[in-house]
């Protein structure tokens, strides 16, 4: 559980704990605690296998990226070209820019070596010898824990010349972000590492083929990072049981909003979202009705009351027409105006917009400017029609997935609250208390 989580009596962990190892107050800061709990088995495993065998067992495993996509990372690290005499790069996406997620904050501020048991064992299995590591430039306090934990790795052999004698070698980088939630995209992301704007990349060709200083390059999540030495401990078959069918592990969940616990569940991958509420997060405050949920993070498209009994995995959110995204989980509650929060939103998404793609800088802004006159009473007829269509061609057309985020969550929110947008617009005034 978060810190978040500390303000009111902590629930039972529902599974595990396999991810989330802290209690509320804790930290594994010190290469020796970690490695009196076991820490670092799965990388001298690693390291005795063939390479290739290492992506297997994660193939097998059917890990899928927790940054968002859920593309299965095994099979992402198998499309390296075989014949490339280039470096290969390892990157760590610890940007964690999605609004309403917080859990590689977990592990970069208070168990950082899973993390980096991961980044040795993906590095190996991919055959790099320089990972990086991303972090948000906000997360001051979590580089220095991150630094501080690779140079204990550094003094005892972990990391460097000769990793435990095998004959690998690793160096890894801590590489501060600049505070664009676009530099989270993965090739943005590329960009700023090579100290240019955050601009994501056209695309072919992936980074896998050209990535970091045109050398070829796997992107992975902080928290994917923190499965793989799971999967090495306890084998593909177990890593695969705990989650559901294609989709293996636990999953943290991060939930927030009007609940009565907010916090970080570790619980298996396709755990019922109405469970991960009511049971794990305690319920909404005062125990009012649910009026929508934002499951997987702000761009992912809004659930309403009577959409909530679903797997929350990957291809279950998918069949019920939202994403498991980062399963950043906002609850609220009846008496909310959502038109309120789709201006908060929409907001964030035209300010991060990079003005590379047309349909994203002029889009974002237009989606934003016609839901806040909405809003504050300036709506006019044919405004709902007016999002749907400006949001349908955001969508599909920018370079990068943030045209996508800021359109999703316009076309959900005036799908599924229409009548509260038109009542908005008829009464030429915000409905609801706080308007
Ligand atoms: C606008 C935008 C922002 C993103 N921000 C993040 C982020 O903060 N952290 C992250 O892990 N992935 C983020 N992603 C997803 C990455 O592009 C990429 O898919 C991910 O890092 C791959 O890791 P995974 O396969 O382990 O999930 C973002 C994507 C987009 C389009």
């Amino acid at each position: 559980m978060s810190e978040n989580a500390d303000r009111s009596a902590p629930p039972t962990p529902p599974t595990g704990p396999f991810l989330l190892r802290c209690r509320p107050g804790e930290a594994i800061l010190r290469l020796d605690d970690h490695l009196t709990r076991g820490g670092f088995e799965p990388v001298r495993k690693a390291l005795a296998m063939d390479p290739d065998a290492v992506t297997d067992e994660v193939k097998r495993a059917s890990l899928r990226g927790r940054g968002g996509a859920g593309f299965p990372a095994g099979v992402k690290w198998g499309f390296l070209p075989k014949d490339n005499p280039k470096p290969r790069y390892l990157v760590v996406n610890a940007d964690e820019g999605e609004p309403g997620t917080f859990k590689d904050r977990y592990f970069l501020e208070r168990d950082p070596f899973p993390l980096l048991e991961g980044v040795i064992i993906a590095s190996y299995a991919i055959r790099a010898n320089v990972s990086y590591i991303y972090i948000r430039g906000e997360f001051v306090k979590q580089i220095r824990v991150v630094e501080d934990a690779i140079r204990q790795l550094y003094d005892r052999g972990f990391l460097g010349r000769n990793v435990l004698g095998t004959g690998y070698s690793l160096d890894v980088y801590v590489h501060p972000g600049a505070g664009a939630y676009v530099c989270g995209e993965e090739s943005a992301l590329l960009e700023s590492i090579e100290g240019k704007p955050g601009r994501p990349r056209n695309r072919p060709p992936f980074p896998a083929q050209v990535g970091l200083f045109g050398c070829p390059t796997i992107i992975n999540n902080v928290e994917t990072m923190a499965c793989v030495p799971l999967v090495l401990r306890h084998g593909a078959d177990a890593f695969l049981k705990m989650g559901v069918p294609g989709d293996g592990g636990p999953k943290i969940y991060c939930v927030s909003g009007h609940v009565k616990r907010p916090g970080l569940y570790e619980a298996p991958m396709g755990t019922n979202l109405k469970r991960i509420i009511f049971e794990f997060a305690g319920g909404t405050l005062d125990d009012r009705p649910i009026l929508g949920v934002i499951p997987g993070g702000s761009s992912t498209p809004v659930l309403t009351a009577d959409e909530l009994d679903v797997a929350m995995d990957f291809n279950s959110m998918r069949a019920k027409g939202s994403m498991l995204g980062s399963a950043a989980t906002v609850v609220f509650t009846e008496g909310t105006c959502p038109v309120a929060v789709l201006l908060r939103i929409s907001r964030f998404y035209a300010h991060e917009s990079c003005g590379q793609c047309t349909p994203c800088r002029e889009g974002t802004g237009w989606l934003e400017r016609v839901v806040e006159s909405i809003e504050h009473g300036n709506g006019r007829p044919g405004d709902c029609d007016l999002l749907l269509s400006a949001a349908g061609q955001i969508q599909g057309n920018t370079i990068c997935a943030l045209g996508d985020a800021a359109a999703m969550p316009v076309q959900s929110f005036v799908t599924k609250f229409r009548a509260d947008f038109e009542r908005h617009i008829a009464e030429g005034r915000c409905p609801h208390a706080h308007g």
